[in-house]
């Protein structure tokens, strides 16, 4: 005792109460949760030496740095079971985010007087030792956070297990109908891990539940009408598993829920929603992104219960509920998705001003001007009024009437006039003003959002210059002016920090003239860098946002959404990887050469430059694109060959340079041959497959023109073929990026595929 002693001593100021404790043999209570005990800097626990025989309770957990959430304290050397070996009649241990970052140690299974033992966010592998489920005392197991496998066991005997917490870790399998014994439970938590097959019935015998978290599985079947049963139910959350069928009718005796997760499943057939209306606890209620139709009763229940978050979205809802009327508190309302028709009415926007933060009415039927009204929800975070029939034009206030406001997502309605001035200080980070009909020039007011990160204006009637002056948003990652009439040339950037961090550049169907913008080029420091790996085109992100307001903090997950030309096809993504990087600045007037620091991005994905007046070769340089899927230079004046390195080109699945000025044969037996001879017609002096023309020693090649640089098509036949047939056998068919996958709705394909988390963020 006395070394153990000696060492924790000198780090710790609350030696007093360690000694106390070790005398008393009977509790050594270590953890953050006491205000003396807090760990303050990184600390091992090895000289930890402890012949406590007499210990009954250690508790070391909450030890860690709550900005980073790194661990403060770990369990190394000596690892878990040397330290531990005499420990073993402990009735409670907590290890809780202690680094140990290994399997499950051995002698974890001989601790079987234990009736609390949590072990969350220790970086456990492997599977958990199965008697820990048959200890007769234990009442405690907190094993998430980690990346335990195998499955859960049958239960055989009845056990005093009260909570259970399995969360976030790789646990597949089933849920046994033998669950029934553990009887005494009141917290199941198995969210965010494998688990799949049907929900017994029998876990309706759990009466004591109070808690039952199951959501982010792979669980299908019905939801078993049992639950109906557990009355003492206060958490249900089911969301993001692959349950079918209806609702049961039986949770409407569920009347201690406050929350009630069911979204995200595919769940199906007609709710009346007077079943939830009489739940008057239930503040957290979501029904969003299943099959359901949900029935509200016309006419005005003067005491419904006061929601905090709602969400209906792809309800088949026709009107707005009249319960909403008596809403005081709600933060949340989602109603995305429905039939709703008419103009926003104006008492929506009079219940709950203070409190809304997220207002999602996209993709509804909604018509009307949107009412200067709607700056009264002063403290919105997300404003989400996509795809509808929203006529006339913004509110001024928009731009300024929320110091939270951080989505504002307009695209595809019929907006007109201009668009509005943004307030100093705004936190704006993605603004989506897509396909309407708004006109002018972008405010300059958009430069004070300094946190913006996304900014699309696509197929507007926007009438201006370059906007360089954006270049001094330090996180502007994609920039859209797609289809509008943005004109002129593009000006030498003011900085060498202008759009240091874009990665997507949108400025098609425009009217820019000039030389390619090279000195931007160099700018785009993020587009260097290579990013070869498993990319998609869809991927959300999560922000962290700080409420101005009170300083609480919520959490947005958002995908961006915009139009972008990819190999050939265009398409509107719901949700796009922000980590892509294109270029595109086709269908503009653009002449001049292209520039060889385009060579540098070695990021890019793709790159159109179609429908210009370029001149000159193409840069050999092209060929350090490494992660380049698609390269259109078609519809210019280009020369010269079509150079030999782009065979290195791997990853290339579309390229196109169809009418051009180009000569020599294409190079042959690498996959630029196997690209369709569109891909390469108007071009007089190509030949080669697969055009039909065959380059023969009677067609002599046409004399490289001025502008040609050394790595023209005419080396070709002075050096081997051997780098180009390497490159053609592993290379092409494999790209890294997952093609034409588009999100119409459900989010469940990306929330399966990248585990996005509702809250949090998995520790691995
Ligand atoms: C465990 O107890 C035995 C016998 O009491 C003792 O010899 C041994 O040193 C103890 N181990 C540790 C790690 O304290
Ligand atoms: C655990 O207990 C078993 C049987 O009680 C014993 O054989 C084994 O040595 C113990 N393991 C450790 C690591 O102490
Ligand atoms: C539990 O609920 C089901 C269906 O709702 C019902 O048939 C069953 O009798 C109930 N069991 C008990 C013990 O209440
Ligand atoms: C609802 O919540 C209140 C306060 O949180 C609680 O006292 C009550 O028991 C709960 N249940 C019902 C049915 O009202
Ligand atoms: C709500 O907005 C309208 C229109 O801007 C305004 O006239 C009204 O005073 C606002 N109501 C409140 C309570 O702020
Ligand atoms: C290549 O571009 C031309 C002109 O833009 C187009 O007609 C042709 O279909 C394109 N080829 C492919 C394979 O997309």
């Amino acid at each position: 005792m006395a070394s153990f002693l000696s060492s924790i001593m000198l780090k710790k100021p609350s030696a007093c109460l360690l000694i106390l404790a070790c005398f008393l043999s009977i509790t050594l209570r270590f953890s953050s949760s006491h205000p003396l005990c807090h760990a303050h800097e990184r600390s091992s626990l090895l000289q930890f030496k402890a012949r406590l025989s007499h210990l009954s309770s250690l508790d070391l957990s909450y030890n860690f740095d709550s900005d980073s959430g790194e661990s403060l304290l770990e369990l190394k050397t000596p690892d878990f079971n040397s330290l531990f070996q005499n420990l073993t009649g402990l009735e409670e241990l907590s290890l809780s985010h202690v680094n140990i970052s290994s399997t499950v140690p051995s002698l974890l299974a001989n601790f079987s007087s234990l009736t609390s033992l949590s072990l969350s966010g220790c970086g456990l592998k492997g599977k958990l030792p199965v008697e820990i489920f048959q200890w007769p005392n234990l009442q405690i197991l907190k094993v998430g956070f980690n990346d335990l496998t195998g499955e859960l066991p049958h239960f055989n005997q009845s056990s005093a297990l009260e909570v259970l917490r399995l969360e976030a870790n790789s646990f597949s399998g089933e849920i046994h109908t033998s669950i029934e014994k553990l009887d005494s439970l009141i917290e199941l938590y198995a969210y965010s891990c494998d688990l799949s097959g049907a929900i017994p019935f029998s876990i309706g015998n759990l009466k004591q539940l109070k808690y039952l978290y199951l959501f982010e599985n792979n669980f299908s079947g019905p939801i078993p009408s049992s639950l109906g049963n557990l009355t003492q139910l206060i958490k249900l959350e089911l969301s993001s598993n692959y349950f079918s069928g209806p609702i049961p009718f039986s949770f409407s005796k569920l009347i201690n829920l406050n929350t009630l997760f069911l979204d995200d499943n595919d769940l199906n057939g007609t709710v009346d929603f007077d079943m939830f209306l009489r739940l008057k606890n239930l503040t957290s209620l979501t029904l969003s992104d299943n099959n359901l139709s949900i029935l509200i009763r016309p006419g005005v229940d003067k005491t419904p219960p006061q929601y905090m978050t709602l969400k209906l979205s792809f309800c088949n809802l026709s009107v707005f509920p009249d319960f909403l009327r008596h809403q005081e508190r709600m933060g949340n309302l989602q109603l995305r998705g429905n039939h709703i028709g008419g103009p926003i009415p104006e008492w929506l926007m009079n219940i709950c001003r203070k409190t809304l933060f997220h207002l999602n009415l996209a993709e509804n039927y909604l018509t009307g001007e949107v009412s200067p009204a709607i700056c009264n929800f002063s403290s919105l975070g997300v404003l989400r009024l996509f795809k509808n029939k929203l006529v006339g034009e913004l509110p001024s206030c928009l731009g300024n009437f929320s110091d939270s406001l951080a989505l504002l997502e307009l695209a595809d309605n019929s907006f007109s006039g201009s668009i509005p001035v943004f307030a100093k200080g705004s936190q704006l980070r993605m603004i989506n003003l897509g396909h309407n009909q708004l006109q002018g020039k972008l405010p300059r007011s958009l430069a004070n959002c300094k946190m913006l990160g996304f900014l699309t204006v696509e197929n507007n009637q926007l009438n201006d210059g370059f906007p360089y002056w954006l270049g001094s948003l330090p996180e502007l990652r994609i920039l859209v002016l797609r289809s509008n009439n943005f004109q002129g040339v593009v000006e030498e950037p003011q900085t060498d920090l202008d759009f240091v961090a874009l990665r997507i550049i949108d400025v098609s169907y425009n009217k820019f003239t000039g030389k390619l913008p090279s000195a931007y080029i160099q700018n785009w420091k993020t587009m260097r860098n290579s990013s070869v790996g498993s990319l998609s085109y869809m991927r959300t992100k999560r922000y962290q946002q700080r409420l101005p307001s009170d300083g609480s903090t919520r959490f947005l997950t958002y995908g961006f959404s915009t139009t972008i030309t990819i190999k050939g096809v265009t398409r509107y993504y719901d949700v796009i990887n922000e980590e892509l990087c294109i270029i595109d600045l086709s269908n503009n007037n653009f002449g001049g050469q292209i520039p060889e620091v385009i060579g540098e991005l070695k990021g890019l994905h793709a790159l159109d430059l179609s429908n210009n007046n370029l001149t000159g070769g193409i840069p050999s340089a092209l060929a350090n694109l490494k992660a380049l899927e698609s390269l259109d230079l078609s519809q210019n004046n280009l020369t010269g060959g079509i150079p030999q390195e782009l065979t290195q080109l791997n990853f290339l699945q579309y390229f196109n340079v169809s009418h051009n000025r180009l000569a020599g044969p294409i190079p042959p037996a690498n996959q630029l041959e196997t690209f369709g001879s569109s891909s390469y017609e108007g071009n007089m002096g190509l030949c080669g497959i697969p055009l039909p023309n065959k380059c023969g020693n009677s067609e002599p090649p046409l004399p490289p023109s001025q502008e040609e640089r050394e790595d023209s098509w005419g080396s070709v036949f002075e050096f081997g073929w051997k780098v180009v047939v390497i490159g053609y056998g592993c290379g092409f068919v494999v790209g890294v990026i997952i093609g034409h996958v588009v999100i119409t709705r459900n989010s469940r394909w990306f929330a399966k595929f990248f585990r996005v988390k509702n809250l949090y963020v998995r520790r691995k």
